[in-house]
């Protein structure tokens, strides 16, 4: 929302900008370029296997080593931002240059991903949206930007609300999973948690939500795919949670890789005017993603970076990411009348007002070392980021062997039992070496002994094998897909092992995505399903296998059988003419099955839940239901109620079940509370084939329960007066 004063400063700044200086503010910096930030070619190249860098900016620092000359165009007016530049004092000393040693004093924001904690790490992100709880991601984004705005980060790159429906994806990891509504409500409350309703405080953070749109929709569950649907399924299962998080008040919109329907989103002017700016009056400022608008060449698109950079600013984008584009053809474009100088002016006053809303012109230097020293790490930091990881892992299986009882003799198995580091998962902020507690860590700090399995020892003489599989971080996120998602051969050695040994078996899964859980059902008693769970990955995993923490969180993502199942693995699929069924000429495959292993929203818990007396009955605003949800066992828990609808009968084929509302309820041994759903007439609508938003007349299907395979059902005649 514009504020009188700001455009009014902007106005007169902007009178007095020349040319070269609005294309200046355009363009962003990869601020860890080398030279005076002295980075070594290892810390290049970590950030490379991060995925925090790609191998080209990797090959481009390197080229670059020890040369200063981002300064020199610092001075010169020509850098408006810079992204990964880490640490108070050196964006202090960069920010001093540009309010002191250029003509006009813009001061300069730096932006950084910060996409599941700065220092202190929280579960990756899609671990944490299985805890189906706004105000913990809130809290976990507030906790990020005390310590990245005290490391002199202004914005960070990040909520991703990209709906991921592809395991093989490997960015699921960073998304709230598969269905549109939680990864709104996890945008929304990212933004809210990161910003606050006061941008010009010192511990706040501008967000940037990404990526803008449909990147998890990557044909093959390849990255940087083609992503290429029908508009009804793009405006009914993929637009929205970017739209929620917009409206949360994020300030700024990262558009994505990949092409929809054939126009990259860097160049896509139904995406970045039409919709963002015009149907949802943002007025935030947009950043490519890093050098994304150079690949437009690569796309089809742009003959060359001129052309590229013409099509990206005529589109809607403010800021180049490090392409150089803007900074190198902006120029001579506008002088050439093939962009205008409206358009140009529209960018520059998009980046002014986000600098003049963060306060940094009345003070650009926000933080300092003994500031930043102070902000992380800190015992409340961790204290939430155990608490995060507890609410985020979600028990798979139980025969009745977990909680385990104190005094048994421990058994660790697994690489990744004694790896801290792999804990932190992908984009882990300014993760430094050691900073997670593992498994092994876990029990050391408790006391607890245990003896290590070996590959080239016999099985040691214990009560229990806690046995860690999965992925390692690397395997996860950016630039990490996967074509298969089976576990690793060692893996299922390793559970076959255990399991003849005849001693029963925990299995603890590191990952950042669903996978191929099989073995893991057949040789293990108990399956915890533990992501990359950060900062307090051992700790929280010894509180739930101990009992200490009752688990309660559920899936955001359907868990495959077979790899094979992907990308129709999803919970909100539709029915077919033929749905699967025993006869053959239906729609299934012959060498797996179509369900998944493990359903969208289970989870078990410590403790069990009985549903009953489910209602449903049409109000004035829509569907009211209600069920009542008792708590059947021995522990107080807490228990995540979904509640579905189905529209049997509609004017496109609908998904068999769509997530309508949730409710997360506490509940003693023997407690019930009936629980009550309003679901809004709009949350039945769709498009139909001219397009046009319809809501029927006719039967609706309510369904509630622990989850969306286990529910009751009641039906509602929907009449609309
Ligand atoms: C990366 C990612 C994006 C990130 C940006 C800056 O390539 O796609 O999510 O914010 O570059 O690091």
């Amino acid at each position: 929302m514009k504020h009188p004063e700001i455009e009014k400063r902007i106005k007169e700044l902007l009178s007095k900008m020349t040319l070269e200086e609005k294309v200046g503010q355009l363009h962003q910096s990869g601020g860890s370029l080398v030279g005076a930030f002295d980075l070594t070619f290892e810390e290049i190249m970590t950030m490379v296997e991060d995925g925090r860098i790609t191998e080209e900016e990797g090959r481009k620092m390197l080229s670059n080593a020890k040369h200063d000359w981002h300064e020199d165009d610092l001075r010169a007016g020509r850098i408006g931002s810079y992204l990964n530049v880490i640490g108070a004092e050196e964006m202090n000393r960069l920010q001093r240059i540009a309010v002191e040693e250029t003509r006009l004093g813009i001061p300069l924001i730096n932006g950084f991903d910060v996409i599941h904690g700065f220092r202190t790490i929280a579960p990756i992100p899609l671990a944490e949206s299985c805890a189906w709880e706004p105000d913990l991601w809130q809290r976990t984004a507030r906790m990020s930007a005390e310590e990245a705005s005290a490391a002199g980060v202004h914005m960070t790159f990040s909520p991703m609300v990209d709906v991921s429906k592809d395991p093989r994806w490997g960015r699921i990891a960073e998304s709230a999973g598969e269905d549109a509504m939680l990864n709104g409500l996890y945008g929304e409350a990212k933004v809210k948690g990161y910003q606050t309703n006061d941008l010009t405080r010192h511990d706040a953070l501008a967000a940037c939500v990404k990526h803008f749109a449909a990147y998890g929709a990557a044909e093959g569950g390849r990255d940087y795919n083609r992503v290429d649907m029908s508009p009804q399924r793009f405006e009914e299962e993929y637009l929205p949670s970017y739209e929620r998080a917009v409206k949360a008040g994020a300030r700024a919109v990262m558009p994505a890789f990949n092409d929809l329907s054939g126009v990259p989103c860097s160049v896509n002017k139904k995406l970045l005017t039409d919709i963002l700016r015009k149907r949802w009056g943002f007025d935030g400022m947009t950043i490519s993603d890093a050098n994304a608008i150079a690949e437009c060449i690569n796309h089809g698109i742009a003959a060359d970076r001129k052309d590229a950079a013409r099509q990206a600013l005529n589109a809607g984008m403010d800021v180049d990411m490090t392409s150089g584009c803007f900074l190198d053809h902006v120029k001579e474009l506008v002088e050439a009348g093939e962009v205008s100088m409206d358009k140009l002016d529209e960018a520059v006053k998009n980046i002014l007002r986000l600098k003049f809303e963060l306060g940094l012109f009345v003070d650009p230097y926000r933080s300092n070392a003994e500031q930043e020293k102070a902000a992380i790490l800190t015992p409340a930091h961790l204290a939430l980021a155990r608490e995060a990881a507890q609410k985020s892992m979600v028990l798979l299986k139980n025969d009745g062997l977990l909680p385990l009882k104190a005094g048994l003799r421990i058994g660790l198995a697994g690489k990744l039992a004694f790896e801290r580091d792999e804990m932190c998962g992908t984009w882990a902020g300014n993760y430094q070496a050691g900073d997670c507690k593992s498994v092994q860590d876990g029990l050391d700090t408790e006391g607890i002994s245990y003896q290590a399995v070996t590959e080239d020892h016999p099985l040691p003489d214990c009560d229990v094998f806690l046995c860690a599989i999965g992925e390692r971080k690397a395997e996860s996120g950016e630039a990490a897909s996967r074509a298969s998602l089976e576990l690793t051969k060692e893996d299922i050695a390793l559970l076959k092992r255990l399991k003849e040994s005849g001693k029963p078996v925990v299995a603890v899964v590191f990952a950042g995505r669903p996978l191929c859980l099989g073995p893991a059902v057949e040789c293990a008693d108990a399956i915890l399903m533990a992501w990359h769970p950060g900062a307090e990955a051992g700790p929280a995993i010894l509180d739930i296998l101990f009992g200490r923490v009752n688990p309660s969180a559920k899936l955001t993502a359907s868990f495959p059988a077979a790899t094979g199942q992907c990308p129709t693995l999803y919970y909100d699929h539709i029915h077919t003419g033929r749905p699967a069924g025993k006869f053959k000429y239906t729609s299934k495959y012959l060498d797996a099955p179509v369900e998944p292993l493990f359903p969208f929203g289970f989870g078990l818990s410590y403790t069990s839940y009985q549903y009953t007396d489910i209602s449903a009955v049409q109000t004035e605003k829509g569907i009211h239901a209600e069920i009542t949800v008792q708590n059947i066992g021995e522990r107080d828990g807490n228990e995540i109620v979904q509640c579905f609808f189905r529209d049997p009968v509609a004017q496109r084929v609908r998904p068999v079940r769509k997530l309508a509302a949730f409710e997360k309820v506490a509940l003693q041994p023997g407690e019930s509370k009936r629980i009550a759903f309003d679901i809004p007439k709009a949350a039945l609508g769709y498009y139909d084939q001219d397009m046009n938003f319809v809501i029927d007349d006719g039967l609706i299907e309510i369904h509630i329960g622990g989850n969306v395979r286990d529910t009751l059902q009641a039906d509602v005649h929907f009449i609309q007066k």
